[in-house]
């Protein structure tokens, strides 16, 4: 069998999958983060680690004798997990949705002789998220800490170094630092010289569905799992999500609605957007490349919401099934209610760490469901926000495959559907998120299929949904109004 192993934001995901496609088990354990100031998002990798050993141990001893060939690795992008000569953790790792280094972003791109200069090198523009501002930031903010790191990892590369003792990266997260020339699927060495930064702090970097090392006797020992195994470079977990939800051709479009809402297309060449502001990363298919929007508060949004109604109710929790339930009772449009759903700042289309959340045109005529039915729309009118990124890219969708937590409620699909115009599906394993996408890359890489398109191919399709004609001048007219919301309210965000 194949083990995908995700390190998420909220839990690490484990998921046992079978030679033919099929899950045979998966676990999550889940831990916190911590935020010590406004915008700063921390995690203590031990908290990975024991996550991992927890979800993985749960997946082995649920299937009993199977055969474990292959293990892909995943996790939450960017994060900057710095470590000394001893490989000892520095300081707690700076994750992929902290906001603390815009100051640092600038002197990157001014550093690199401007936002063009900087995409030609990269092809991307240096956002807030990425490992690279954090690097600068920690060397400006924390001199005596930074002359210690010997070696920065990403979240599930800081898991291959415990399981393998291999430091080592592949494309996509590495495509994530902002230090990777993602045409070449190599560092940038000409950008990482001019920023001073030291090329050795950066690990080897390997194609997505490459053996990257192999499971060590400690790894196995700490792990329960047999010494010897595998593991292959994996992905950043948007990355990999895509090929986990059978998104590899022209025209599909993935959405994810996790904690941050993600738009994504495979592509057969980069294509950098004009200003950056969509990511243009390696796909984890080493001949395809990977065209993304994040937006960092979809089901964060909704969270925040039940957290709403849930101190207003005094602990009368509502599941997110009884808020999908409630904004079903409301009309598509919401009788006019918009949300801005940019609760924590924004990334795309928007790349703004100080852009605010708002709810607009609200009257006394709305009641409960429609301020839900607002907030599941606006976390969708942001997904069509970035669509028309894509599409002065020459990228338009014409199916979205749907995953992460979001894609379970029917209504959310359907407001996808007809606010994109066009039909939307979910395909086998996509609901159990970037684990699964992981553990078929394990499976190309070890031969199960012969690339990510074959594997892709496999997945059955569940659901499928068509846009209705009834709703499509509402959302046409909301989305409009929508898009005029942020330049008209962004001043007063700050
Ligand atoms: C991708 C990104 C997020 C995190 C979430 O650029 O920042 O998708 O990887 O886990």
């Amino acid at each position: 069998a194949l083990l995908g192993i995700d390190i998420g934001t909220s839990g690490c995901k484990a998921l046992l999958l079978s030679v033919e496609g099929n899950v045979l088990a998966t676990s999550t354990a889940t831990y916190g983060l911590s935020q010590p100031y406004v915008g700063w998002t921390e995690q203590d990798p031990v908290l990975w680690i024991e996550g991992a050993c927890k979800a993985v141990a749960k997946v082995m001893d649920g299937c009993g004798d199977v055969e474990l060939i292959c293990i892909g690795l995943s996790g939450q992008m960017h994060g900057l997990t710095p470590l000394d000569a001893d490989r000892k953790v520095l300081r707690p790792a700076i994750l992929w949705n902290d906001q603390r280094n815009a100051a640092e972003v600038a002197e990157i791109t001014q550093k690199a002789g401007g936002l063009e200069a900087l995409i030609a090198l990269t092809g991307n523009r240096m956002l807030v998220g990425y490992t690279g501002g954090k690097i600068v930031w920690m060397r400006n903010r924390e001199p005596e800490l930074f002359a210690r790191m010997r070696h920065m990892l990403n979240p599930k590369d800081y898991l291959r170094m415990v399981l393998t003792g291999e430091l080592a990266t592949e494309v996509s997260d590495a495509s994530g630092t902002g230090l990777f020339d993602v045409k070449n699927r190599i560092w940038a060495s000409g950008l990482i010289e001019t920023l001073g930064i030291d090329p050795r702090l950066l690990p080897a970097c390997y194609e997505s569905d490459e053996i990257s090392g192999r499971v060590s006797i400690e790894g196995a020992a700490l792990f329960g799992l047999p010494a010897g195994v595998p593991v292959v470079g994996g992905g950043g977990d948007s990355v990999i999500q895509t090929i986990g939800s059978g998104v590899i051709g022209p025209g599909e479009l993935q959405t994810t609605i996790g904690t941050a809402g993600i738009l994504a297309a495979a592509l057969d060449a980069p294509a950098p957007s004009l200003d950056g502001r969509i990511q243009m990363f390696c796909n984890v298919a080493p001949s395809k490349w990977h065209a993304m929007g994040v937006s960092l508060n979809a089901g964060g949004a909704m969270g925040w919401f039940r957290s709403i109604l849930a101190e207003a109710g005094h602990g009368k929790d509502l599941t997110f099934d009884e808020i999908c339930a409630a904004a079903e009772k409301s009309p598509p449009g919401a009788k006019g209610a918009l949300f801005l759903p940019y609760l924590n700042g924004e990334r795309c289309p928007h790349p703004d760490p100080t852009a605010r959340g708002a709810f607009v045109g609200l009257t006394t005529r709305h009641d409960l469901a429609d301020v839900a039915r607002s907030v599941m729309e606006g976390v969708v009118h942001a997904f069509h926000d970035m669509h028309a990124l894509l599409k002065l890219m020459g990228i338009e969708g014409t199916l979205i495959k749907a995953s992460g937590g979001g894609a379970k409620s029917a209504l959310w699909r359907q407001i996808q559907a007809d606010m994109f115009e066009c039909d939307v599906v979910t395909t086998e394993g996509a609901a159990e998120g970037a684990a699964f996408g992981a553990a078929l890359v394990a499976g190309v890489g070890i031969g199960v299929w012969e690339d990510a398109t074959q594997a892709a191919g496999t997945l059955k399709v569940l659901t499928r949904q068509a846009p209705s004609a009834a709703s499509r001048d509402v959302y046409r007219k909301a989305h409009s109004i929508y898009r005029n919301l942020y330049p008209a309210l962004s001043e007063s965000f700050s």
